[in-house]
């Protein structure tokens, strides 16, 4: 086709007002928030992409269904609906709803963990590694090695390095591997995709040492697309196929539905083992609530029931991923430093090559964050040294997209005002920390500019 101008695959049916402020109230604004975004006031930005979770936009099909929601307290139809869409995709046994992914996490880690086990990742998200690290055991991240470049344009730089496995397991021995976990995407490393071939091998790596596999799967859907897009022999396969024969390669999963879910709030946990669902369930009615609902209601069970196919969608796929793209582009386009090559749900700018004069101890990720907070009103989030501490090993700032929110003049927008940061990046200052809180202190740290 000839026509290369990007449309939304969906027309607008309800509006929401976002509103300016200028740039002196954004001033006053960034420094009552210790320059710290997640303590602004949502309605002072303008475009909002701290995170693409939960801040999707439902469908028609999705309001519809919620008027069927089931609101039982047990045996919901909700419920049913819920787990033949989840089981249709993923393939699992059990389906445990949960209200959010980090719940996914610390049940599974709760039963499954223990001090002393060391538990493996392509990268551990924050809250993944924090719920491992809850239980007394070491959560290890083992990218490939161009996973760890922001310039390198390899297709699949979520990869797992395979071979940092293998020793891995020799080193430590396998009884103190309870589990190894693949993301997808690579959320913390970029948003970038694993390969089916690189899922293949971590496979049979734990099949051959008994070590179950669990998918981080919160992005599976655009980890799909990408496969399709930039795997040879994925080209005619659909995102649902794909999507399949990933699951296929493992045990279990983790799911935020908040993300490709395209919901505002939910997710679950999937394994195949009887023995760890029983107790899996046992500690979600603890704190959570029956395993028919699991801290859902059920109108929440059917906006994902419907948005896990949704999501599926081609149409939606390809407009995902090209917009994204389009936005990577016009910046690389001007110079600016980002994680290459543009991925699904984010696209991710390299704030050490961005602000070189700002040494990683002075958070140049926060300081860029802010900077384009007080230039347009957008919000971003660092995900580096004030998010991992001396784990970190790049400052990022994420320019997250919710999924069918902003148009495209939007993300014009957004790039004219990072270009416009790129021009005076010179006399942006860095920061230090007044205040942290003892785990995922980038939630609630405070900062102040250095002078
Ligand atoms: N795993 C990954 C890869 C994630 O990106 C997230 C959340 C979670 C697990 C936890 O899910 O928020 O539903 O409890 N990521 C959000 C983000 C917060 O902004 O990237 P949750």
């Amino acid at each position: 086709m000839a026509i290369k101008t990007i449309i939304e695959p969906f027309r607008i049916k309800t509006v929401e007002p976002i509103r300016w402020t200028t740039r002196a109230e954004r001033e006053k604004l960034l420094e009552q928030a210790h320059y710290n975004l997640f303590l602004l006031p949502a309605e002072q930005v303008l475009i909002d992409l701290l995170t693409d979770s939960g801040t999707g936009a439902m469908s028609t099909g999705q309001w519809a269904a919620m008027m069927l929601g089931d609101e039982s307290y047990a045996g919901s139809q909700s419920f049913d609906r819920f787990k033949n869409s989840v089981q249709g995709i993923f393939g699992y046994q059990h389906v445990i709803p949960v209200h959010q992914g980090r719940v996914a996490e610390r049940i599974l880690f709760s039963v499954m963990c223990k001090r002393g086990d060391v538990v493996p990742n392509n990268t551990h998200f924050d809250t993944t590694r924090a719920n491992i690290e809850h239980t007394g055991a070491e959560a290890v991240d083992l990218p490939i090695p161009e996973g760890r470049e922001p310039a390198n344009p390899h297709p699949f730089k979520g990869n797992l390095d395979v071979a940092a496995l293998k020793e891995l397991i020799g080193r430590v021995g396998r009884e103190r591997l309870p589990l190894v976990m693949l993301t997808i995407t690579n959320n913390s490393g970029g948003g970038q995709p694993v390969s089916m071939e690189n899922a293949r091998g971590v496979s049979a790596v734990c099949r051959q040492h008994g070590i179950p596999l669990y998918f981080d799967a919160c992005r599976f859907a655009e980890n799909a697309y990408l496969i399709k897009l930039r795997e040879p022999g994925y080209a005619e396969k659909t995102p649902r196929n794909i999507a399949r024969a990933m699951f296929a390669l493992g045990d279990g999963c983790t799911m935020s539905a908040k993300k490709d879910g395209l919901a505002n709030i939910g997710g679950f946990l999937c394994t195949n083992d009887d023995r760890l669902a029983q107790q899996e369930k046992n500690l979600l009615i603890l704190t959570e609530g029956y395993p028919t609902y699991g801290g859902l209601a059920g109108r929440d069970l059917e906006a994902i029931a419907v948005g896990l196919q949704e999501v599926l969608e081609e149409d939606y796929l390809r407009y995902r991923i090209v917009s994204t793209a389009y936005l990577g582009q016009h910046l690389a386009e001007a110079g600016v430093p980002l994680v290459q090559p543009p991925a699904g749900h984010a696209i991710y700018l390299d704030a050490r090559a961005f602000l070189p004069h700002i040494p990683p101890r002075c958070f140049p990720g926060v300081a860029l964050a802010g900077e384009l907070y007080l230039e347009g009103g957008l919000r971003s989030v660092e995900i580096g040294t004030l998010m991992f501490g001396e784990h970190a090993e790049m400052d990022l700032v994420r320019l997250a997209i919710p999924r069918r929110v902003y148009t495209q003049s939007h993300i014009d927008y957004v790039i004219e005002v990072i270009l416009e940061v790129w021009k005076h990046r010179e006399t942006i200052r860095g920061l230090r920390l007044t205040y942290e809180a003892p785990f995922l202190r980038h939630f609630t740290a405070r900062l102040e500019p250095v002078a």
